[in-house]
């Protein structure tokens, strides 16, 4: 049994798509949560939100004391992050409106606690300008939904302590996910960069006439989308290499992967291909309910999650 977390505070400051699952979340890793949002019917968006999300946290497994009990909501935001030993900022993706978020949770917070902001794509060293502790300010980067999926990308901008950064890394990593470190500010970070250049070949592929939408999501996901949900790219090519590994299979293929490489699309320049790859889909979703393909993602995801925890042998 983990030793209960009910008397550490876990703040969560903007509880819309995003905080309301790391709300869920933290709640079922046993923390006393307390979350604002100055959004009108905020609390009970955010409650029935977290209702939602439980019973897929309690067959993933919930930490000692857990319960939805621990949730207390303020609009005020200054309530919410006193006291607490790690603050998660997910307000709206605008660089004023993350520093002035920033600024209102500064105001209250305790001085050397860690503020990581799940923002997609700002800057953090854009962010922390004119903070007041900005050394202590992170990204701490989710997967949507925070409550299932456990990545976490973690990156201090040029303001930010290493000893946060780590701190940082070490939080997410005793509630169970799966943070990275990133090292260096690049737009994107770095998962949304890999699936940017999925698309882009996939936009390419499909504007050229080479495959249709539907085809691209049958290569994916009945194919290496299979592998890659299990070991990353790098160890996939690692094991096709066979006894030789990684070395032999890049020797090997490597030189024809250059010449595919030279032949890849850019990403479309305009908006025109938006309809194509929409029309693509509907074509794709004939005779489906989209609702139900959902629901039928998620329980698999679930399932998925949960047998990864029992495979040790999977880094
Ligand atoms: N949606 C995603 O897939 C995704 C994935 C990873 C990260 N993110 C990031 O998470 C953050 C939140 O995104 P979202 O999709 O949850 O957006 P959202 O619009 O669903 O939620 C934003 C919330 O912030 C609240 N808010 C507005 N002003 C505020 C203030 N001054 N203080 C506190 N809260 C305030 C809003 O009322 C709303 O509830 C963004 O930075 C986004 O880039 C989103």
């Amino acid at each position: 049994m983990t030793e209960s977390r009910i008397n550490e505070k876990v703040a969560v400051v903007g509880t819309g798509v995003i905080g309301a699952s790391w709300t869920a979340y933290f709640l079922a890793q046993g923390f006393t949560v307390a979350a604002s949002d100055p959004a009108e019917g905020a609390e009970g968006r955010l409650r029935a939100w977290v209702d939602g999300f439980w019973p897929a946290l309690e067959t993933l497994g919930l930490a000692e004391g857990a319960s939805r009990d621990n949730l207390s909501f303020s609009s005020d935001v200054a309530v919410a992050v006193k006291d607490a030993v790690f603050i998660q900022e997910n307000g709206p993706e605008r660089i004023d409106i993350k520093r002035a978020i920033l600024a209102g949770i500064e105001a209250a917070a305790p001085a050397d606690t860690v503020i990581a902001t799940s923002s997609s794509g700002l800057l953090i060293s854009d962010a922390q300008e004119g903070a007041k502790h900005p050394e202590r300010i992170v990204l701490g980067h989710p997967f949507n939904p925070p409550h299932l999926i456990p990545l976490v990308e973690v990156l201090g901008g040029k303001q930010t302590s290493e000893e946060s950064v780590q701190k940082a890394l070490d939080f997410y990593t005793r509630i169970g996910k799966r943070p990275i470190r990133i090292n260096k500010e690049v737009k994107g970070h770095v998962a949304n960069r890999l699936q940017v250049a999925l698309w882009r070949e996939a936009f390419s592929l499909v504007e050229n006439g080479v495959v249709s939408v539907a085809d691209i999501d049958t290569a994916i996901s009945q194919g290496p989308g299979l592998r890659w949900a299990l070991l990353g790219p790098f160890l996939n090519l690692h094991a096709s290499g066979g006894d030789g590994g990684i070395t032999h299979v890049l020797e090997h293929i490597g030189p024809a992967q250059r010449e595919w490489a030279r032949d890849l699309g850019e990403y479309p320049e305009t908006d025109d291909y938006i309809g194509p790859m929409a029309a693509g889909v509907d074509a794709e979703l004939e005779g489906y309910d989209f609702a139900e393909t959902l629901k039928a993602r998620d329980q698999l995801l679930i399932e998925l999650i949960a047998a990864k925890k029992q495979a040790p042998q999977l880094p």
